[in-house]
């Protein structure tokens, strides 16, 4: 796949896996639109990142999606890859969580995230296709005590992904999932609630975001369904 000038919108741009998303595919000549709600960040790395764009958008509020796509195709006139990565933990466990809590992460995780996909959609109908690969978490595929709120999200976002991968085939749309691991990133400080626990699971080296970066890119050039990359889970 030829990246050149190729139109790349990346939520959660500021910081973690998304920063180092658009650093990756920024590095493969394509053109990211940077989107998250610190402009500060936003407008540091679009100045390392000349002719990209910063977008300073709240995915969850009613109008945000929307806006931040019309901001996108008024520079750029098409997105052709959506990398929908923007969300949040909560790691507490479940007789211990406030529904708040899981009202406000579900909000941004499953609700935003599906807002974010039909806010791209007429976009890449019009222009005959395109790309979306939503970031989930391996937590969505194993049983981890303390994780059950957070990880539900997850696993209502890896339903949504399947089910759009079928409905927007025909648009030429290709829908992917990617399952990053631990990763070192601000996540676990930047948790709803709670905590990272080292006790509730089993000990593992944590991921780099540019390797989850690099996962993301080969996606979108492979176009496959799914990439978990949890060691050892499938
Ligand atoms: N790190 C891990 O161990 C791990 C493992 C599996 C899956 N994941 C998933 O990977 C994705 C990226 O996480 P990360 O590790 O890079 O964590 P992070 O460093 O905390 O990044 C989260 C990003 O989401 C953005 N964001 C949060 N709320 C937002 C909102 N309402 N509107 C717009 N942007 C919002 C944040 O930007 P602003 O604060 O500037 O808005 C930030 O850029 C998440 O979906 C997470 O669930 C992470």
């Amino acid at each position: 796949m030829d990246w050149t000038g190729k139109i790349v919108l990346i939520t959660g741009a500021s910081a973690g896996i998304g920063e180092a998303t658009a650093r990756a595919v920024y590095a493969r000549g394509a053109v990211p639109v940077l989107a998250a709600r610190r402009g500060d960040l936003l407008l540091k790395l679009a100045d390392e990142l000349p002719g990209s764009m910063p977008v300073v958008v709240d995915v969850t509020t009613p109008d945000g999606p929307g806006a931040m796509v019309t901001a996108a195709l008024a520079a750029h006139g098409r997105v052709d890859v959506l990398v929908n990565n923007a969300g949040q933990g909560l790691h507490v466990p479940l007789d211990q969580v406030v529904l708040d809590d899981f009202r406000a992460v579900l909000e941004l995780n499953v609700v935003a995230a599906l807002g974010v996909m039909q806010a791209v959609l007429p976009a890449m109908r019009a222009q005959g296709g395109g790309v979306i690969v939503n970031v989930s978490s391996g937590t969505s595929r194993r049983t981890i005590p303390g994780l059950g709120a957070y990880a539900s999200t997850k696993s209502a976002l890896n339903m949504l992904s399947a089910v759009a991968r079928e409905e927007w085939a025909p648009d030429g749309i290709v829908v992917s999932n990617v399952y990053p691991t631990l990763t070192a990133t601000d996540f676990h400080e930047n948790l709803r609630a709670g905590a990272f626990d080292t006790g509730s699971r089993p000990p593992m080296a944590a991921d780099t975001a540019e390797n989850v970066a690099q996962v993301i890119v080969e996606t979108v050039e492979n176009g496959d369904a799914e990439r978990v990359l949890t060691p050892g889970l499938r």
